[in-house]
């Protein structure tokens, strides 16, 4: 089977997924109705599971966006996840429940906003598709609610952040949501949630993703502005493996678990240098702000904007100066979950970058050394 899909979709060209052909293993043939469908990792999920030859339903808020997708097993419905009657149809004993919708954490975002879709709608999901006995729940959340990692890498066993300093509103709701799901997973919701670390890899104009944006920044500028000597070392993960890894949690039995699906953990500085040796450029100069100037000059942004400062410039720098560093090792031992490594993800993520015409490197075949 074959997925067709024009690699430029600022080109505003149609972007087909042929049926599939070969008969499917039982285990896949399981209808998928996927939240947030029309997002990042959403269009990414939607055709490993169309690969799967299964019945696809994808709610989205405004149908028109995904109208570049068609295949004969896929059905797009208008559902907002705050309006439980839009997508209560549509839950039923037969379907997996792949839930990625999210109101993500950017500066300026209203928390009251989060809390509304990451916390109270996403609780209210979970108890209608208990009650209609879905057969799986998969939630989407991040890996953000491990906190962040102090010496060793944070793993499923440290349990979720309690550090009130780093708590902000995107890492706040997503903990009460985690929470209140696994109440209802003692009960009957069949849960099982994956925290994918920061992901990366192709996006969509319409809902593009922050790494891949930055390094089309990156390419085009070749200027490095990073925080404290940009050695603070975070998780990155391509979108290639959180989807397979959403796709083996579906798979594990027991209810309420959790499982990190996280990638290399890299340095700003580390991830810009790889970037421009692969692209064959290299940079033209480098800012490095102290982590204090950066974090009274976001504050004086937040107020001059009147950010709430749980979801605004220094919520974000605050996050920036810390490590993020986390294991994969439970998702690798129980679901035989493994990364893609490092340098070859970053290596498709820039061809695709130069295919979709946004970089004037020369991208050549040539890897360099990383710590994958
Ligand atoms: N990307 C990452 O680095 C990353 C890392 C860790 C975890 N995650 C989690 O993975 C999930 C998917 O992430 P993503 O990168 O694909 O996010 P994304 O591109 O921002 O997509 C979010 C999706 O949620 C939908 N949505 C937001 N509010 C909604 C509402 N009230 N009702 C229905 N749909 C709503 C959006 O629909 P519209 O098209 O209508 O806006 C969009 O389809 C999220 O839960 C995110 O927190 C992502």
């Amino acid at each position: 089977m074959k997925i067709l899909c024009n690699p430029k979709p600022h080109a505003n060209v149609r972007c087909t997924v042929e049926a599939p052909t070969a008969t499917t293993p039982a285990d896949y043939i399981r209808a998928a109705l996927v939240t947030g469908a029309s997002g990042f990792i959403g269009r990414h999920l939607i055709r490993a599971l169309l690969q799967q030859g299964r019945q696809v339903l994808a709610l989205c808020r405004n149908r028109d966006s995904l109208r570049d997708l068609q295949h004969p097993l896929l059905r797009i419905a208008r559902a907002d996840l705050a309006e439980s009657h839009s997508y209560l149809p549509y839950l039923n004993c037969e379907t997996t429940v792949f839930h990625l919708a999210a109101v993500r954490s950017l500066p300026g975002t209203c928390p009251q906003e989060m809390h509304r879709v990451n916390d109270t709608a996403t609780v209210e999901l979970g108890r209608h598709a208990a009650k209609a006995k879905v057969v799986k729940f998969v939630y989407v959340s991040s890996a953000y609610i491990f906190g962040p990692s102090d010496g060793d890498c944070r793993s499923e066993k440290d349990g979720y952040c309690r550090a009130p300093t780093l708590y902000n509103a995107y890492i706040q709701c997503r903990v009460q949501a985690l929470t209140q799901l696994k109440k209802l997973a003692e009960d009957r919701l069949n849960l099982v949630t994956v925290c994918p670390t920061i992901v990366f890899g192709p996006d969509h104009p319409s809902h593009p993703n922050r790494v891949t944006h930055y390094l089309r920044w990156l390419l085009r500028s070749r200027v490095e502005f990073v925080v404290e000597g940009g050695e603070q070392r975070r998780n990155l993960v391509y979108v290639g493996d959180v989807v397979r890894g959403i796709l083996l949690a579906e798979k594990f039995k027991a209810a309420g678990e959790d499982f990190i699906l996280a990638g290399t953990d890299v340095s700003p500085r580390v991830l810009n240098r790889m970037a421009m040796t692969l692209a064959g450029c290299s940079l033209r100069f480098s800012v490095s702000l102290p982590g204090s100037l950066a974090l009274a000059l976001a504050k004086l942004a937040d107020t001059v904007r009147g950010y709430d400062r749980t979801a605004g410039y220094a919520a974000a720098v605050k996050v920036l100066t810390q490590e993020w560093r986390f294991s994969f090792k439970k998702s690798n031992s129980v679901l035989g979950y493994t990364p893609t490594s490092f340098s070859e993800a970053i290596l498709k993520t820039l061809r695709f970058i130069q295919a979709t015409g946004t970089s004037h490197g020369e991208i050549s075949d040539s890897t360099v050394e990383c710590n994958d």
